[in-house]
């Protein structure tokens, strides 16, 4: 681990406090309380907050800043400064409401359906107590015993068999190092850990832009590793934390977070407090996209929010955590913001360019598949985890809605294979009409040359982004591999999905996995569309780079549509060379032979990303946990959506035949 960055400069009053208190019991642990003060600062209350600007064009906190205690009572309050948390304009209402905002949910009657089960499908696997990796996993093979007696299911076997495997396997010298790697990256707060940061690479150490921050996205790999291995604290930080930094704020002016925005990174800064050089302390300083290179708003992070909240009480067994009142506002504020009405008549969500792990000028701007899949994700899982009450009642039926409207419009008009590019090769253009078959207006002669060759017979996959007029034909891993996990997309085109990868392996793997999307945009498309971007020149970075971290959700696609060897087999190509190559950010050329031209090395959601590939396949029971089965009542949603002209009656029988690809 990294050292306290806070405890350099502390007066020794403080490092008295520190020590002087005794440790917390597991599993509770709580936050080192932190008192920084020199004896002038005042612990009241009563002091009066206020915005000071912190040097770096960020807004900080100013007044009474916590260092809460993790069961969510304010274990210690501190003078000090701080980005504005949402108590610094309602801190009661922010604890204690559980209403969202009416308002903003919009009433979509077309699909009017409400669903309030609380999906929980999974039984939850407790831990205890943090252990290593066998004893983790001994207790839940005794976990999966007790629940799963008499059920006949065999999953216990399997989960007893993936024990015996562990027991008897010698973790490789590679995944040895990527631990110390991880362990390395830990950033703490506070005194305890609250993220990783996103590369620690020493050739950059003069030049670290903000890759010396945790970035909400790059952090999920990390998390799902330690959680695999039991280490349920620094994730439960990491949510809270966050949660604190959430935008709270409604704001009109331009350059600030609309309220709900969960930041892209944040960083730990340690600060002089009251000015003075006499004591300091550390402060989370949160970026939402206004010090980001072309200043982009990161619409994913609450998205991944949402789904490392979930998967951290499906491991953990921890489910108090998302039941938690701010943790509940949280949930409601990141739906909010993403159901808001607009002029879109879209059920996918409108964003600018950039606004996801591309988070550059890419072409990706409208509805890009990775926002769409993990919005369908997060929504998801926020209906599974609100509480049902009168204040979340609406919320709750307008993300049933949603889910309905977004599953339909994904499924029907993004997916491509043969026969549907052979479809739109022959559509018609300039309908005026309700019934409309080329809906979008779309030219055949959009049909970009090397599709027509491209998609096999068995295989398909959706497309990058839809807009009127406009099919963005690239292909966009991400976005693909998240429609698998959360069943957005149909079981059939899951599963073509994946022959797509196993039959365009040197294109979408090659010598690296994985592409982020295929092909890359050349000459003029790569002129015109990314601005004439050097970073992002063809084959590299962005534009066709090659990206290790995405390798972990493959490994979940894979495990979860029943072809872990497809994941073993980019895992093993993977392994002979990020340790040698020292952990690169991303490769390029078209095969991604070479380590990207400005690629960081030691980057840690390559690294964590290799090491939760390895563990999924260790124990794929796990995917399960982490993914999303079909869901009938949604697509009874769909199809009444379709039946509205009373053409067809609505059922679950209808929804499989019209809307199961
Ligand atoms: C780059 C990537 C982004 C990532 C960040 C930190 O900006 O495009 O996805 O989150 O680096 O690693």
């Amino acid at each position: 681990m990294r050292p306290h960055r806070v405890l350099a400069g502390c007066r020794s009053a403080a490092a008295h406090l520190l020590t002087a208190r005794p440790p917390p019991p597991p599993p509770q642990r709580r936050h080192a309380l932190l008192l920084l003060l020199s004896p002038r600062a005042s612990l009241s209350s009563s002091s009066s907050p206020g915005f000071l600007p912190s040097g770096n064009g960020h807004r900080l906190y100013a007044g009474v800043f916590l260092c809460r205690g993790i069961d969510g009572t304010h274990e210690g309050r501190r003078m000090g400064v701080g980005p504005a948390p949402p108590h610094a304009v309602s801190g009661a209402a922010r604890r204690q409401s559980t209403s969202a905002e009416p308002s903003s949910v919009p009433g979509d009657k077309a699909f009017e359906r409400i669903y309030m089960n609380q999906g929980m499908a999974v039984k939850p696997l407790v831990f205890e107590r943090i252990a290593d990796d066998v004893g983790v996993l001994e207790e839940r093979v005794e976990e999966a015993v007790r629940s799963e007696e008499g059920s006949g299911k065999g999953s216990v076997v399997e989960t007893a068999a993936a024990a015996d495997v562990l027991k008897e396997r010698e973790v490789s010298e590679v995944e040895k190092e990527a631990w110390r790697l991880l362990e390395r990256a830990v950033v703490n707060y506070c005194g305890s850990p609250v993220g990783t940061v996103a590369a620690d690479d020493p050739l950059t150490a003069s030049n670290q832009l903000n890759y010396d921050q945790v970035f909400i996205r790059d952090f999920v790999p990390s998390a799902l590793a330690f959680l695999m291995k039991g280490e349920g604290e620094i994730v439960r930080n990491f949510l809270l934390h966050t949660l604190q930094l959430q935008s709270w704020e409604k704001t009109v002016d331009c350059y600030s977070p609309g309220q709900g925005l969960m930041p892209a990174s944040f960083k730990v800064r340690t600060v002089p407090l009251d000015g003075s050089n006499e004591a300091f302390e550390e402060v989370l300083d949160p970026d939402f996209g206004e010090s980001a290179i072309g200043r982009v708003a990161p619409v994913d992070s609450g998205l991944w929010w949402i789904i490392l909240l979930r998967a951290y009480g499906k491991i953990t067994g921890d489910y108090a955590l998302q039941e938690r009142v701010d943790v509940q506002t949280g949930i409601k504020l990141v739906m909010n913001l993403c159901l808001s009405d607009g002029f879109d008549m879209f059920p996918t969500l409108l964003v600018t360019d950039g606004s996801c792990m591309i988070d550059r000028r890419m072409g990706i701007h409208g509805h890009p598949l990775e926002i769409q899949a993990l919005f369908y994700s997060a929504l998801r899982f926020s209906r599974e985890m609100l509480t049902i009450n009168d204040g979340s009642r609406n919320l709750i039926r307008a993300i049933s809605n949603r889910l309905s409207a977004l599953s339909f419009h994904i499924r029907e008009y993004y997916w491509v294979d043969m026969k549907k590019i052979n479809e739109i090769y022959r559509y018609k253009t300039e309908e005026y009409s309700h019934d409309a078959i080329n809906k979008f207006n779309i030219y055949p002669d959009q049909i970009p040359s090397w599709l027509v060759d491209w998609v096999p017979d068995k295989a398909g996959y959706l497309i990058g982004n839809l807009q009127p007029a406009h099919m963005d034909f690239r292909f966009f891993s991400l976005g693909n591999l998240w429609a698998i996990i959360s069943s957005l997309a149909t079981p059939k085109q899951a599963e073509s999905i994946l022959n797509l990868f196993e039959e365009k392996w040197d294109d979408l793997i090659g010598k690296m996995p994985l592409k982020i999307c295929f092909p890359a945009l050349e000459y003029d498309e790569w002129r015109i569309i990314t601005g004439s971007d050097p970073k992002n020149t063809p084959w590299s970075y962005h534009n066709g780079g090659s990206w290790p971290t995405l390798l972990w959700q493959f490994t979940l696609a894979c495990i979860k549509m029943g072809r872990p060897e497809l994941a073993q087999r980019a895992v093993a190509a993977a392994e002979r060379r990020l340790s040698d190559d020292q952990w690169p950010e991303y490769y390029d050329t078209r095969t991604g032979r070479f380590i990207g031209k400005q690629s960081r090395l030691f980057q840690t959601w390559t690294i964590a990303g290799f090491l939760t590939s390895k563990m999924l396949l260790e124990r794929p029971e796990m995917a399960s946990i982490l993914s999303c089965e079909e869901d009938l009542d949604l697509l009874e949603g769909c199809a009444c959506s379709l039946n509205k002209g009373g053409r067809k009656r609505c059922s679950r029988i209808a929804a499989r035949s019209q809307i199961l690809v």
